[in-house]
Formats: structure tokens, sequence, C-alpha cells
């Protein structure tokens, strides 16, 4: 199934948009010319990433929690950092563009 979220023309690099999609909240993001579709939520205490930054870590491109600053390989959702125990891996959502919108692809 195809959810269409945005067009290509109207995600700017570098920033961060917020979606609900069949009981999925995901952010979708362009860095560094990629586009990702991640969990909003950080694998540490569940706060939202939606509120974090964007950042080149480890040669990795990222997003950094607000809340104790550990960063998320917006590729895998790897933990790139690990400043803390208890941190697991976020979820990354697969995506698609047909016809130059970008959209949330689920089985
Ligand atoms: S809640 Fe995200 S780093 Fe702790």
């Amino acid at each position: 199934m195809f959810y269409p979220l945005i067009s290509v023309d109207e995600l700017i690099d570098g920033e961060i948009k917020t979606f609900d999609v069949e009981g999925f909240n995901f952010l979708l993001i362009k860095f560094e010319n990629d586009i990702h579709l991640i969990e909003n939520k950080c694998g540490h205490f569940g706060v939202a990433l939606a509120d974090g930054s964007l950042r080149i870590d480890k040669a990795i491109a990222s997003i950094v929690c607000p809340e104790h600053g550990i960063s998320f390989s917006l590729a895998t959702g790897e933990v790139v950092n690990r400043p803390y125990e208890n941190c697991t891996p976020i979820n990354i959502y697969q995506y698609e563009v047909r016809d130059n919108m970008i959209g949330f692809v689920k089985d």
C-alpha cells in the first residue's frame, strides 16, 4: 500500500516533517540530499525525535534526541554514539517516490 505524504519539491534539505499514518508516527527527513523515514520515538525513553537535530556524527547522517543527546543513524536506526545504556535502535520505514510524491509504503 502506498500512502502519499508530500511532493519531492516540498521537502527541504535539513527539514524534519512529522506524519501519522495507519497508526505509525514517523518523521520524513531530507538531509545531505538523502531522504529518510524514521520512527518518531527515541530508543532510550521514548521521547519524540521531532524536536531533535540533524548532524553528521562519526561520518554518519544522524538525528540527535533532544533529551539526552543519543544520536541514531538516519539510514539504519542504529545508535551512533552510546552515552547511555538501555537504548535500542529506532525503526526505519520504507518509502517510495511515485509521480513526484514521496509515500510511506506498507505491505
Ligand atoms: S530519551 Fe532520547 S536520549 Fe534519552
